[in-house]
């Protein structure tokens, strides 16, 4: 019988929680009528969704107008940092070089296609940004806007969000967060933190793939990402997939649920993997200052000629990670996250991102320790 793999990678996207299923299957099978029709079925499924966006409005500290329904997170940036730029008179997005490449895409598009100024804010060794250098780049910059990530999805650096929204106001400048791994894994109360825009991504936190929310304070005018219906205020037209946003409302109801119990885990998973790796591998490098408790992403000593390998090696052995940097996972390019960090001299190193869920036990991170050794030179 084929081994379970050991799933380390909940930072690309986590297994749906069972009870998302059941009441997805529900929606699915039962609920299946059209939120504008106005007979019963489509009553019901208007219905769903508005329980639905309620309850994640109050998981989310925000009203329930605040909360527009997207495919994801990518949509909802492409939409807020396009919307910016068309309709709020932005000509400065300043944000940093380690974002998602959601983010830098649609930066690098409206810098060619609009010719929006990008500036980049400066960042240490550790992924740290610099918060004197992103005040001196708002000063005297009417009409800015900040796209800085919360988590990042690589290293698991916190960036201090408060701090960077309080700076903005400071500076009438727009915020706009993408929060897609902090979100269901810590208390997010976005009506209270200095933001003017947040996202997203329900598969993130045990949620559906293909559904996500934009957070849009109130006040700021949008123009529609998808004109022809008068779904979601008249801002993304279409019939909704309401299994999907029950489904999402249900994964994030569970995550605050679960709240501190799953911090719990998590930081103890992190603790136990830390000292295991250390104790194993000496002289590794860990990337990315005081990670948040999901991810930790580790450079390992040995011939830079294993980097592009190493992912797939530890497949074979039934061990899903994710790249850590240079050349891997059939890329061959370096992670442009740590190609930003640094010590330069660990970036052709052989490295892995490992992620971790709800679900992931200690014996996990024994089978990962089991199958490096087996890959580590000499071992
Ligand atoms: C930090 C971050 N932002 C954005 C995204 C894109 O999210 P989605 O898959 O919902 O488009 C991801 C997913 O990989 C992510 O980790």
């Amino acid at each position: 019988m084929n081994k379970p793999i050991v799933y380390l990678d909940h930072a690309a996207t986590t297994p749906l929680h069972s009870e998302v299923v059941r009441q997805m299957m529900e929606v699915l099978s039962s609920d299946f009528g059209n939120p504008s029709s106005t007979h019963q079925l489509g009553r019901k499924a208007k219905q769903l969704m508005e329980t639905a966006r309620k309850k994640m409005a109050a998981i989310l500290g925000v009203q329930t107008s605040e909360l527009i329904v997207t495919s994801g997170a990518t949509e909802a940036i492409n939409w807020i940092l396009k919307n910016a730029v068309s309709h709020l008179s932005i000509r400065t997005i300043v944000s940093s070089k380690m974002e998602h490449h959601a983010t830098l895409h649609t930066l690098e598009y409206l810098s060619q296609n609009q010719g929006v100024q990008i500036l980049w804010v400066r960042n240490n060794e550790s992924g740290e940004i610099d918060l004197n250098h992103l005040a001196e780049l708002l000063q005297n910059r009417p009409a800015a806007m900040v796209a800085i990530m919360h988590v990042n999805n690589e290293t698991g650096v916190v960036n201090p969000i408060e701090q960077i929204g309080t700076l903005c106001q400071q500076h009438q400048a727009l915020f706009m967060s993408d929060c897609v791994q902090s979100a269901g894994k810590m208390n997010l109360n976005l009506g209270q933190l200095p933001l003017d825009f947040a996202v997203l991504s329900a598969h993130k936190f045990n949620g559906p793939k293909g559904i996500g929310l934009a957070y849009i304070k109130k006040g700021i005018s949008m123009t529609p990402q998808l004109h022809g219906g008068e779904q979601e205020k008249g801002w993304r037209g279409g019939t909704e997939a309401v299994h999907q946003v029950v489904g999402m409302a249900a994964a994030l109801d569970l995550a605050h649920q679960h709240l501190a119990d799953n911090q719990a885990h998590l930081t103890a998973l992190q603790k136990y993997a830390i000292s295991q790796l250390n104790t194993h591998f000496e002289g590794i490098h860990w990337n990315g200052a005081d990670p948040f408790c999901t991810i930790l992403n580790i450079s390992f000593p040995w011939p830079a000629d294993m980097a592009p390998l190493l992912v797939f090696r530890l497949d074979l052995s039934g061990i899903a990670v994710s790249r850590g940097s240079a050349c891997q996972s059939g890329s061959s390019k370096p992670s442009h996250v740590l190609a930003e960090m640094g010590p330069s001299n660990w970036l052709m190193a052989p490295s892995i991102r490992i992620s971790f869920g709800v679900n992931t036990q200690k014996t996990d991170i024994d089978a990962l320790v089991e199958a490096l050794l087996h890959l580590k030179p000499n071992g």
